[in-house]
This record gives structure tokens, sequence and C-alpha cells, in this order.
């Protein structure tokens, strides 16, 4: 079976402003990579060499440039610009002269599976024309929601209802055959004015073509928000194993820690599970479990616990434990020479959130 990847990586990020304003969503290191590099390895993992990343004009040439032609994964990447964000089926419609007739696998770059996709494949092969992966969620709404018989096939679904019928949230990640396209080239603009691949999937289903649906293997995130990238970077880093590469002196580093190649950490603790990107700076530093600090980035005479810090981040001679926190590139937190240990001196942009 000739199986075609997409990759969808629009989109405007908006509950993960101010992050967002200056990069791609798919592009925030989860566990020290961008999340479009798992999805590009689980894709590998399924044997899909040949992918489509539908692109935004917003981010579309940051994308292009973190992803490159895909060279590094052995696959071919071609980038489809969609124009407008005008939703998940617009964006196959988008990609429809990339993927001609053949079956395809939709994967949303905001997406993180632990356990692939290999299962969805197998199901597919046994002739339907859409597999699901489906997830119990405590709060539906916020999510394409379906309905599935007890045989297991699907016979509703709805896209973030008010109502919801199940707790069965839609996954990101998703199979079509090619007769996905006619049902779509039907579809009018839903309530939020968007093409919906929910409502595309339902008229697969009104035309009595067999859409069946599996429970997610392992965990599922969607990293649309904040508290999510931080979880999302707590499961990942849960899977990482000991690997030093870079220089350690007077320096205890405790558990899975991966120490990547040219950095530093001088009198400081590293307890993992945790990242220390290429070239970092740890000094005089507690580095808690579950924090990736990115490429260059400096730690100095603070403590970090379960936060991400993204490339060139700096944290300094901060009289409180940063925690829960994630700071975008080059963000800078400093408390060098705070001797009035009651003020606080802050230059946030929108959507910043202090917490102390
Ligand atoms: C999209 C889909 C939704 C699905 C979700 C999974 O929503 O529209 O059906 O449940 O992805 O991540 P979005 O997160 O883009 O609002």
């Amino acid at each position: 079976m000739n199986l075609k990847g997409l990759i969808l990586s629009g989109g405007k990020g908006t509950r993960l402003r101010p992050l967002t304003h200056t990069r791609a969503k798919q592009l925030i290191p989860i566990g020290g990579k961008p999340n479009l590099f798992y999805v590009i390895e689980d894709l590998v993992k399924a044997g899909i060499q040949d992918i489509g990343v539908v692109i935004s004009p917003e981010t579309g040439d940051e994308v292009r440039e973190a992803l490159g032609s895909g060279e590094r994964w052995g696959v071919s990447l071609t980038f489809i610009p969609q124009d407008t964000p005008a939703g998940l089926a617009h964006a196959v419609k988008t990609a429809q002269p990339f993927l001609g007739e053949s079956p395809f696998v939709m994967y949303l770059g905001d997406n993180l599976l632990s356990g692939g996709i290999n299962h969805m494949l197998e199901t597919f092969k046994r002739g339907c024309d859409a597999v699901l992966l489906l997830t119990e969620v405590e709060d539906p709404r916020a999510f394409g929601v379906a309905v599935v018989d007890a045989s297991g096939r699907v016979t509703r679904l709805l896209e973030k209802p008010k109502d919801p019928p199940s707790n069965l949230a839609l996954v990101g990640v998703y199979l079509f055959t090619a007769k996905i396209h006619q049902v779509i080239a039907t579809l009018e603009p839903s309530g939020r004015g968007e093409y919906e691949i929910t409502e595309a999937i339902q008229g697969l289903v009104d035309r009595g073509l067999s859409v069946e649906a599996l429970k997610v293997r392992g965990w599922w995130k969607d990293t649309g928000r904040p508290e999510d990238l931080l979880d999302a970077n707590r499961l990942t880093l849960s899977q990482v194993r000991r690997q030093i590469a870079g220089e350690l002196v007077q320096a205890e580093v405790v558990g899975e820690v991966v120490v990547e190649k040219g950095a530093t950490i001088v009198r400081s603790t590293v307890r993992g599970p945790a990242y220390i990107g290429p070239n970092a700076q740890i000094e005089d530093s507690f580095i808690g479990p579950y924090t990736a600090v990115g490429k260059g980035a400096k730690v100095v005479g603070s403590e970090v616990e379960y936060s991400i810090l993204m490339d060139e981040s700096e944290v300094l001679g901060l009289p409180y434990r940063l925690d829960s926190s994630v700071l975008g590139e080059k963000a800078v937190v400093d408390g060098k020479g705070n001797t009035r240990r009651h003020t606080l001196q802050l230059i946030l942009g929108d959507r910043s959130r202090v917490k102390l």
C-alpha cells in the first residue's frame, strides 16, 4: 500500500501566546526537540516515506527551515502552503494535488503519541475507509467527540459539542482512503466558519462506508495549552535513558539524564529525568526532575524544576525556585544582585503568566 503522510502544521496557536507570537506551536521543544520531530518519527516507524507538511503564511518559513528536506529521517518532505486557516478539511483539500489517489495518515503537528501508529495501520490494511484514534477525556467539549456502537463502529461524530454524547475524544491522527476527498468537496463551513474534518468523517459514516476506531495505546497529548506542554515534556522525559556526552565538573547527575555534547555542568546537581541540550551551561545550580534545558541555555546560581527552558534562555541568581515554567528562546530571568528580596522587575508580553 502506497501510504502517504500529511502533517498539519498551520494554525495560530492562540492559546500558547506569547510563545507562539514568535514561533510555530509545532516547533516548541518537548523533551528537548520540536513536537514535529516526534510526528515524523512516528510516520517513519510506520514505513511512510512521502510526507506532505501543510504550513501557514505566518510560520511556514520557520517550519521549512526546521525540517529541511527530510533527509535526516530518510524521507521526502513536500511543503504545502495553506493561505487561510479554514479548518482541517480545508487543509486536506489544499493537499489534494500532493495526495492524489493515495491513502494517507493525517497527523496534527501538535499531537504526541507514545505508542506510535502501527496498530492503526494493521486495522486499515484490513480494508476500511477511515481509522480513528479515540481516548477518554475528562472534558470532551474541547475536542472532536465520537459515539461508538458495541462492535467498535463509529456511528456519530461531533466537533467540540456543548453537550457531549460520550467522553471519547478524537485524537489528531487519522487514516483515510481517497474517498475522504469526495466528502470534503461537499462540505459547508461549520458554525465556527471552518471546514471540519470531523464532519467529513461523519459524511463517510452517512454514506455507509466503514469507519473504525481504536483506543490510544500508552499516552496521548495535544499540546494546545501551556500546562499541556509541561505535561508532554514530563511524559517524553520519562522515556529518556541516561547518556552523558557533555562535561561534568563537581557535578552530581542522578538517574535518567541526557547531557548533550558541549554542555557543562559545574558544582551543580541534576536530578533526572532531565535533558540538558548542546552547549548549555549549568553552574552552582539545581535542576530538578522533568526539566528540559535548550541549546546554549544558561542556569547559574538558581534552582529549576518541572520546566522547559528554550534555546539560549537564561536563569541567573534567582532567589526563588523556578517551577512549572516555560521560558521562550533567549528569555532571561535575572535575579543577580537582588538584595531587596521583595521586589520584582518584570517586562512581560501578552498572556505572560507569573506565579509567585
Ligand atoms: C482538532 C480537531 C479535534 C481533535 C483535536 C485533537 O482540534 O478539530 O476534533 O479532537 O484536534 O488534537 P484543535 O485542537 O485543532 O482545536
